[in-house]
């Protein structure tokens, strides 16, 4: 059973760490749960890590609805993020329609990327009574594919500290940072009252989620940001080669693959076929 959130926000005030990755779908959101972590989130990135996209921009409602609701059916006790796609929090009622669609379809919280200029869709979405977690530091939505350091100048680090403060008082119950500076992160951390979940910023915030093509080894490339634990890719490829050979090599199927009738059956069948009907 995944935690709700006042247990999410427990762990935050007793220090100890939330766990978040990403599921797309049915399988994955059964190991993701079985494994015990906290959050699953049901990211844009499914668009480059499983539809082809090459952008998260490309990503639709209809495509976040669909994973979604596999998730959902794969881990009907988890605490489920999902994202809104790209465009589709870009005004108040826009947001909110898009937002219940998701909490329709099973999602506990919905994540907004932006920084303080979503301060109003946030407070309108809260005020609506949708659950709501900011992204703030690197947004692949906005900044494009290629991922980038946010923080390093004093002035973008203040803007950081000042959105996580905005979001949080416009009534955002959680916030994804990415791809900030440790330091910076850690401060933005130690400032909000409500759990920071770090993406390639530090040690220092109260979770990290990571993509589960990059722990697994599954994702086309890897990332300094990230530990990859399995290497998946290459047992799939191997166990598929091993599957063509074998067809190839009339190894399979083999007899226990099989059903079987009577000979008398099969006989019958083949006179008939062969010799222009029984006798
Ligand atoms: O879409 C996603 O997977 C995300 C995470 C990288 C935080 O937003």
């Amino acid at each position: 059973m995944n935690p709700t959130y006042q247990q999410l926000l427990d762990k935050k005030k007793k220090g100890i760490p939330i766990s978040m990755v990403t599921a797309y779908d049915f399988p994955a959101a059964r190991i993701v749960c079985e494994a015990g972590v906290d959050v699953l989130l049901v990211g844009d990135s499914v668009g480059t890590n499983v539809l082809g996209y090459e952008s998260e921009r490309e990503v639709t409602m209809d495509d976040m609805v669909h994973h979604l609701k596999a998730v959902v059916r794969g881990a009907p006790d988890g605490y489920v993020m999902a994202d809104i796609p790209y465009g589709g929090a870009s005004d108040e009622d826009r947001a909110f329609r898009n937002a219940r669609t998701l909490v329709d379809a099973g999602a506990h919280i919905i994540k907004i990327e932006g920084w303080e200029d979503k301060k109003v869709i946030v407070e309108s979405l809260a005020g609506r009574g949708i659950a709501v977690c900011g992204h703030i530091g690197y947004n692949p939505q906005y900044h494009g594919p290629k991922g980038r350091v946010f923080g390093r100048e004093p002035e973008v680090a203040r803007q950081l500290l000042r959105s996580a403060r905005v979001l949080e008082q416009a009534g955002a119950r959680m916030i994804i940072i990415e791809k900030v500076p440790e330091e910076i992160a850690k401060i933005v951390t130690e400032n909000a009252s409500i759990p920071v979940i770090g993406i390639g910023s530090g040690r220092y915030c109260d979770g990290q989620v990571l993509v589960l093509h990059d722990i697994i080894g599954l994702a086309p490339r890897t990332f300094r940001h990230a530990r990859q634990y399995a290497e998946v890719y290459s047992v799939i490829t191997g166990a598929v080669q091993q599957f063509r050979k074998d067809v190839e090599e009339h190894r399979f199927p083999a007899v226990e693959h099989s059903s079987h009738v009577d000979p008398q059956v099969a006989d019958t069948v083949y006179r008939e076929q062969n010799d222009g009907g029984s006798q």
